[in-house]
């Protein structure tokens, strides 16, 4: 009895020297709570540091944004196909997901070597071992033949921009492939897929381990929002709010942060906590002086710690009476699995010495006690660790979401997590004492990182197939050069029939003849009165033009004209009209003042000479009744009578375009087309008389109004209309009217997006399926907010917040594709417009006999002004497709007023001409 109790005495006592004598030679590697809150609260900075737009470069915790912004929901389903590479194993699986009512999901599997010359060799071979293995998982799963879906696990620091994109920024654990390295590792992977021709598989995402076990646990705990590896390597990843992620736009939810934590310390943020072994281990491994928080931690890495600290107690006499074996001389002869065995509650002891003599030595007792208390110090120090890092992400968690108390749930793997007897148990303990405000599940993935993977790629694979259908909606909108030519050769061939007097009644391109027959040449001077009526503002002007110097001053003033004037009768129109003249006359000072006056009057008008001009039909807005067929001269002067306060001397009626093409004329006497790309769309140009079968005379040259904004009101151009555009037509004042100009004008070009986004809409595309009453408001997209929104200078905040202004409340992905709508409607107004202007061009040069013909286009409107793209584009079409000519475009800085004036002047001086003789 004595004897039993003398050897547990001794055993105690022994045990006791061994620990105090470890405890003493180790003292450095155990972390109180106080350092680890110290550790804790450094990490929490490193978290900031490294989600900052100007701190990340320069951080060493890279905090990197996965584009996985939500947590599975159970609506997951289809089969997949994952890999899985970077762990101690390297798997490929079949994954199948289905709803039905439960959650459910199937797994097979097939594990496949990953030899060391493959993962230090040659990166290609590497890809393209990868590829073969799953071509022959494919092929014994006879999957041959399916197209499916693959979502690629890959466990090293990745920059993404996009879920299927991944630039590798450095190998990390035991892989370390030649020229991988800052090259897209999905790109690389598929291209060697690309050499199995039997083999149809689009990888749809790329994502980390951690993100894919955070998956595979939220699947089945909603509240896992953390993703922790604690095995070859470590890692953790978090659900991040959006407001708080610099390096990707967008605000709104949020979004896996992959926070490659192994590199916490890369800075030197660690120093006074690594140890003399760190820095050995660290100087032998594969990527001295990185991953140094990894190397204090993760499975790769401890065996090889145990191992330095029992070399150097040997050395110095503490352990196996100061003998080393050349085994315990060998990097990596201790591993992690000894670690645990070694812990082991029951067998440690006996493991221990198992372990040390399978390593060449002769342990004693008390050897073996010491040897399992350095394994313990080492353990409990990675485990430490982890906990301080860990608390400092549930402390975010916790304040991002302004809790007093957070309940949330981390989902855990990795083998050193899994195997290692006492590991959970401590990294749990401390955890919860480290952050005792959270309320922590801990919960193991079973199933690995794959099944989690599968949901990501699940959810990508929705958004490919809801891509494809708004890609769908767009190529209509993208012409091809066919369908361009085509547009302008039917545009000539309309041009024509406008001119000839048999066909000249059925044309839809009207070809007005306008009775201006001359540029100016520098000559016109005198006092004016302009009215512009029919763009966006109406302005009342005055003009003084003084010869020779040709120099001219103008004065105006906008006056609105409200939308129950323009659609309520014609006299109402005019007699506001005259209201505004009168008071632009007293706010200048010329009460009384007979003044001669042009009127631009931006509708198409069938003239017999300058001075009169016959309403053909409103376009754009106005829808004045008895107005059409009227002379517009005439209705203007019954209204000045009707008030009966000043006379007017009305000399010329013009429309917009030639007003632009003469105020351009004025500065450069080459401008002979006149181009409108703004409410509405029209062109003008100087024609031969002798090709103007309508007018008399052979002699010289006349301004056409073409009224282009008709082309294709007979059908002709019905293969490029699309049903949002019969969808605009049909809710227009004039539907079946003026088919070209709502193609291609400011009025229209928003009502075109906006029935795009709601087709989109009602297909759940956007919005997340709801029609708001805004959406249904007519004219809400004026073409200052599309030119807004296309800007490539603005953010998609900013686009967001102009969306939001509007009334429509959208994610960051709805105002990504509300952009791309915009631009594909814009673009194919620019590019239709260009044809037509093309169309022009060449005819002018045939006409001429001309081999190259140099022209210059006066160009207005607010489209062609204020639209970011549109004037680019419509230039590059007319230069594609008139390639002889050399077409400049000239501004017009003073709208038409100028050009009217200067008709005016003209045809004062024409009329007291003839009077005089
Ligand atoms: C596995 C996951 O369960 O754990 C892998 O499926 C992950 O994706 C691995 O990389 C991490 O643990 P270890 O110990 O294999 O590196
Ligand atoms: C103005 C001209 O500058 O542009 C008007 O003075 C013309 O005559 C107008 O109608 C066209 O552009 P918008 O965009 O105002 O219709
Ligand atoms: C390494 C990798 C990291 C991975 C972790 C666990 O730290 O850099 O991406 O998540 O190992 O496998
Ligand atoms: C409409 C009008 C036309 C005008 C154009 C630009 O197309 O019919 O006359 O030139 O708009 O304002």
């Amino acid at each position: 009895m004595f004897a039993v109790h003398l050897l547990a005495f001794y055993f105690t006592k022994l045990k006791e020297d061994q620990i105090k004598k470890v405890d003493r030679f180790l003292y450095h590697m155990r972390l109180s709570d106080e350092t680890l809150l110290d550790i804790m609260a450094r990490f929490q900075v490193e978290m900031e540091k490294g989600l900052g737009k100007d701190t990340n470069p320069t951080a060493s915790v890279k905090m990197l944004p996965t584009f996985v912004r939500a947590i599975p929901d159970g609506s997951e389903n289809g089969e997949f196909l994952s890999l899985d590479l970077g762990g101690s194993k390297f798997r490929v699986l079949k994954v199948q997901v289905s709803e039905e009512g439960k959650r459910n999901v199937q797994m097979e599997s097939q594990f496949y070597p990953m030899p060391n010359e493959i993962i230090r060799g040659n990166g290609s071979e590497l890809f393209d071992y990868v590829a073969d293995c799953l071509a022959d998982f494919m092929k014994t799963k006879d999957l041959q033949h399916k197209k499916l879906p693959l979502g690629f696990t890959f466990s090293f620091p990745c920059k993404q921009t996009k879920l299927e994109e991944g630039v590798l920024l450095s190998w990390t654990k035991k892989f370390k492939a030649r020229g991988v390295q800052d090259t897209d590792v999905v790109s690389r992977l598929t291209r060697a897929m690309k050499k199995h021709k039997d083999l149809d598989v689009d990888i749809l995402a790329l994502v980390n381990d951690t993100v894919g076990t955070m998956m595979t646990c939220a699947y089945d705990d909603p509240y896992c929002e953390v993703g922790v590896i604690i095995g070859t390597g470590t890692n953790a990843c978090y659900m991040e709010d959006m407001s708080n992620i610099d390096l990707v736009e967008g605000d709104e939810g949020r979004m896996c942060i992959n926070t490659e934590w192994g590199a916490f310390g890369d800075d030197g943020a660690l120093e006074d906590i690594r140890t003399e072994f760190d820095r050995e281990l660290d100087l032998g491994s594969l990527n001295p002086g990185k991953q140094l928080f990894e190397k204090m931690i993760s499975g790769l890495y401890l065996g090889e710690l145990v191992r330095l600290i029992l070399l150097k107690m040997a050395k110095a006499g503490l352990l196996f009476g100061g003998v080393k074996s050349s085994a315990l001389h060998t990097k990596g002869k201790i591993e992690t699995q000894h670690v645990a065995a070694m812990e082991k509650y029951k067998e440690g002891l006996g493991n221990t010495r198992e372990i040390l003599v399978d390593l060449g030595l002769e342990p004693s007792e008390a050897d073996c006690i010491a040897v399992q208390h350095v394994c313990t110090i080492v353990s409990f120090r990675s485990a430490n660790l982890c906990a301080a890092a860990l608390a400092a992400i549930l402390t975010r968690l916790r304040e991002n979401k302004k809790l007093a108390r957070l309940r949330t749930t981390v989902g855990m793997d990795g083998t050193l997590y899994k195997i290692h007897p006492q590991y959970p148990k401590r990294l749990h303990k401390v955890v919860r004492r480290l952050v005792p405000n959270c309320d922590v599940r801990f919960l193991l993935s079973e199933s690995g990182s794959t099944k989690g993977a599968a949901m990501v790629t699940a959810v990508a694979s929705r958004v490919q197939a809801q891509r494809k259908q708004i890609d769908e909606v767009l190529a209509l909108f993208q012409l091809t050069r066919e369908q361009l030519v085509g547009v302008q050769h039917k545009m000539r061939t309309e041009l024509e029939y406008g001119l000839k007097r048999k066909t000249q009644a059925l044309a839809t391109v009207k070809m007005l003849p306008t009775y201006v027959c001359g540029m100016p040449d520098g000559t016109e001077k005198g006092k004016f009165l302009a009215l512009d009526l029919g763009g966006t503002n109406f302005r009342v002007l005055l003009v003084k033009i003084r010869s020779g110097r040709r120099s001219v001053r103008m004065y105006n003033k906008i006056f609105a004209i409200p939308l129950e004037i323009m659609q309520g009768t014609g006299e109402e129109l005019f007699d506001h009209i005259v209201q505004c003249i009168a008071d632009f006359l007293d706010y200048m000072g010329l009460k009384g003042a007979r003044l001669p006056l042009g009127f631009t009057f931006s509708f198409p008008c069938r003239q017999m000479s300058i001075d009169k001009g016959t309403l053909i039909g409103w376009t754009k807005g106005f829808k004045a009744t008895d107005c059409e067929g009227e002379d517009v001269v005439d209705m203007l002067r019954e209204a000045i009578k009707r008030r009966n306060e000043f006379d007017l001397d009305i000399v010329a009626v013009v429309n917009d375009t030639v007003g632009t093409m003469m105020t351009c004329g004025y500065e450069d006497p080459n401008c002979e087309i006149g181009l409108i790309a703004g409410t509405g769309s029209n062109m003008c140009y100087m024609e031969e008389l002798r090709n103007i079968e309508l007018v008399d005379g052979d002699e010289g040259k006349m301004c056409i109004n073409t009224e282009w904004g008709g082309f294709g009101d007979n059908g002709c151009i019905d293969d490029i209309r699309t049903q949002y555009d019969k969808e605009v037509d049909e809710g227009s004042l004039n539907p079946g009217k003026q088919r070209y100009e709502k193609m291609t004008s400011g009025m229209y070009l928003g009502e075109i997006v906006r029935q795009i986004l709601i087709d989109l809409t009602k297909q759940g595309l956007l919005f997340r399926g709801q029609i708001s009453e805004r959406l249904r408001t007519r004219g809400i997209f004026e073409t200052k907010f599309l030119s807004q929104i296309e800007s490539d200078r603005l953010a998609l905040l900013q686009v967001r917040r102009i969306l939001q202004q509007l009334g429509l409340d959208s994610t960051c992905e709805d105002s990504i594709v509300v952009k791309e709508v915009c631009g594909a409607v814009s673009r194919r107004a620019a590019q239709l417009c260009g044809a037509g202007l093309a169309a022009i061009v060449e005819k002018r040069r045939e006409d001429q006999g001309l081999e190259h013909l140099k022209i210059t286009v006066g160009v207005d409107g607010t489209l062609y002004k204020l639209h970011p793209h549109f004037s680019r584009v419509l230039q590059e079409t007319v230069r594609a497709l008139a390639p002889q000519s050399d077409v400049a475009f000239m501004l017009s800085e003073d709208g038409s007023g100028k050009g009217a004036a200067l008709i005016t002047a003209v045809a004062k001086r024409t009329q007291q001409s003839r009077k005089e003789n």
